[in-house]
């Protein structure tokens, strides 16, 4: 996934997002982001319905779904350092290995199954997602496509996903972000398990 990409090379490089659509306004970009992200679930579900275990492949696909109608590196593992308040995503150039590493992790953890309890769900999905969180392997969408995961896992394991624009909400975020920063700092996954488990409904009987 390192494909050599002079636009993408030289967006990161400026530290943009230029897109394919030309658009320079932020609210137009977000709507079309949006209305992306509500076909990409739409087009997961369909493509990923079935009970195959998921490979890192899967997630440049879920991102490429999220972000390919709108950016040229949607897919790609960013080469540019990236951090935010605090924190220090993985560096650019250990990405490959991580994922890697990540892969492994998949090939464990996947596909989920309706037999496995609600705590084991809740572990496992806390650990996916907490991993791809940090390990942040694209430039931008790195959490939407950590949560797309996250509910075709649920989906597999025969739980409703979690309402889209949770993780928007005011407490919900705080709590999030807080979580993230436990699995960064001590890879401990427990506030993330919590947050997971007051968002993820009770499974239909
Ligand atoms: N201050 C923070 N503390 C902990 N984690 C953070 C913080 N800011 C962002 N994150 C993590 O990084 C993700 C955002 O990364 P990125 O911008 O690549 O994803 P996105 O899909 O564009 O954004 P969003 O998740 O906001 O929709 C968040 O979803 C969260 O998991
Ligand atoms: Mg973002």
């Amino acid at each position: 996934m390192t494909k050599t990409n002079s636009k993408a090379n030289h967006s990161e490089a400026q530290g943009d997002v230029c897109n394919l659509l030309g658009i320079t306004d932020p609210a137009m970009l977000e709507r079309h982001e949006k209305a992306a992200l509500i076909a990409a679930y739409d087009r997961a579900a369909t493509s990923y319905s079935g009970n195959e275990p998921f490979t890192s492949s899967d997630v440049c696909n879920l991102h490429r779904l999220i972000l390919g109608s709108i950016f040229e590196w949607a897919g790609e593992y960013r080469r540019a350092d990236l951090a935010c308040k605090g924190i220090k995503w993985c560096r650019a150039k250990f990405i490959l290995y991580e994922m890697s590493n990540f892969r492994r992790m998949l090939e464990r953890m996947t596909p989920f199954s309706p037999s496995l309890s609600r705590q084991e769900v809740l572990s496992r999905l806390a650990e996916i997602h907490g991993e791809l969180i940090v390990i942040h392997p694209f430039l931008d969408g790195n959490g939407r496509t950590a949560r797309l995961l996250c509910d075709l896992l649920l989906m597999q394991a025969e739980y409703p996903p979690i309402r889209l624009g949770a993780f928007d909400e005011q407490e919900v975020q705080r709590d999030y972000f807080a979580a993230i920063h436990d699995v960064w700092e001590k890879i401990d996954y427990q506030p993330l398990i919590a947050l997971l488990d007051r968002l993820v409904a009770v499974k239909p009987v």
